[in-house]
């Protein structure tokens, strides 16, 4: 598939990454209870899949220590996916215990954030996910697949996209549906994105991509916008424009939700998303994140209510 105004999807399915990549990097701890309320009125605003925590090693990411507990204790609703980020086996089975409804497995394309970021090489990352993907085809579980640092790493700086292509071609071969291409520290922009996604698409049916933008560059919009012309209809967000990775500093957070919406709406694309509702869920995490909201559509939205 290559570049066209012509490929523009009609329906965008929202993957909503704010009570998992949102939080991990919040350093305000918040409880248990705020985080099941924060994904079921996520859910309640029109998400159908949410990203609900992840089961790596709590000395690493503390903030998602409590993961079981939110999964335990979240209103499940009929139709939607509470997916969980798995590093290894252990993680995968602590994943099935809570009963995660997929299961995300996470790679990179650069060695040095890897390392970083699992403590293993990308092929010894690799081989660990060998049999999470067996267990979870055998439990019937989805498993999507992340590669990181798409466009840039924050140590070893640029990244070929061939080899993006090659580590996202492998995890497809392995068994995962779907592979999201993540900017981890947002340097992308569309003509980069472009050149990426004439690589990937070359080999990757658009249909099995998502994009994952951190928006520290302020390019993320123009970057979907560039991704939605190859075709893709998979879009990662985070209400709030929350989060960000631990192991990338200086990275914010993730595109926000609302932005996203706002621009698909003004496109005419469906998301079955309410945006009124979404922006009440994003000032009420924000607020009990003692953080301002970095959603810019939330902000103007916001200020237009009170001076109506
Ligand atoms: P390791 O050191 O290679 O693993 O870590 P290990 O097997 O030697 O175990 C080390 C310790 O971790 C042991 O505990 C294990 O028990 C524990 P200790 O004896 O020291 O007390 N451990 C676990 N505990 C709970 N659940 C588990 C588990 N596995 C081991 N599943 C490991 C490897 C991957 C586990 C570690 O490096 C880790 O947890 N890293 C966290 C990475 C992470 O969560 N990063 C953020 C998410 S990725 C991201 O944000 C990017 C993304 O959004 C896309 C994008 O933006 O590009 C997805
Ligand atoms: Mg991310």
């Amino acid at each position: 598939m290559t570049s066209s105004i012509e490929n523009i999807p009609q329906k965008v399915r929202l993957v909503e990454v704010g009570p998992r990549d949102g939080l991990q990097n919040e350093k305000v701890t918040i409880g248990t209870a705020t985080k099941v309320e924060l994904i079921e009125s996520l859910v309640d605003a029109g998400l159908r899949y949410i990203e609900a925590g992840s089961f790596v090693n709590p000395k690493a990411i503390p903030q998602m220590a409590g993961s079981e507990a939110v999964f335990e204790q979240i209103k499940r609703r009929e139709g939607v996916s509470y997916a969980a980020l798995a590093p290894n086996l252990r993680g995968y089975e602590r994943a099935m215990s809570a009963q995660a409804t997929e299961v995300a497995i996470f790679a990179a394309a650069s060695e040095r954030f890897s390392q970083t970021n699992i403590n293993c090489s990308i092929e010894e990352s690799l081989q660990r996910f060998t049999p999470v993907i067996a267990a979870a085809k055998s439990d019937n579980i989805p498993i999507r697949g992340y590669v990181s640092c798409v466009l840039g790493c924050p140590y070893q700086g640029d990244v070929d996209a061939d080899i993006v292509k090659e580590i996202s071609m492998k995890l497809m071969d392995m068994g995962c549906y779907e592979i999201s291409l993540g900017d981890t520290i947002g340097v992308g922009t569309a003509g980069s994105v472009a050149q990426l996604l004439d690589v990937v698409c070359k080999e990757i049916p658009a249909d099995n991509l998502a994009v994952h933008f951190h928006d520290t560059y302020g390019q993320a919009l123009a970057n979907i916008y560039a991704a939605l012309q190859y075709g893709i209809a998979v879009i990662d967000s985070s209400v709030a424009g929350l989060g960000g990775c631990p192991f990338a500093k200086g990275a914010t957070g993730n595109v926000a939700t609302e932005d996203v919406v706002y621009m698909l709406n003004g496109m005419n694309i469906e998301t079955g998303i309410d945006l009124e509702k979404l922006i009440n869920v994003g000032q009420s995490i924000s607020n009990a994140l003692g953080r301002s909201n970095a959603s810019r559509v939330a902000s103007a939205l916001i200020k237009k209510r009170q001076s109506a």
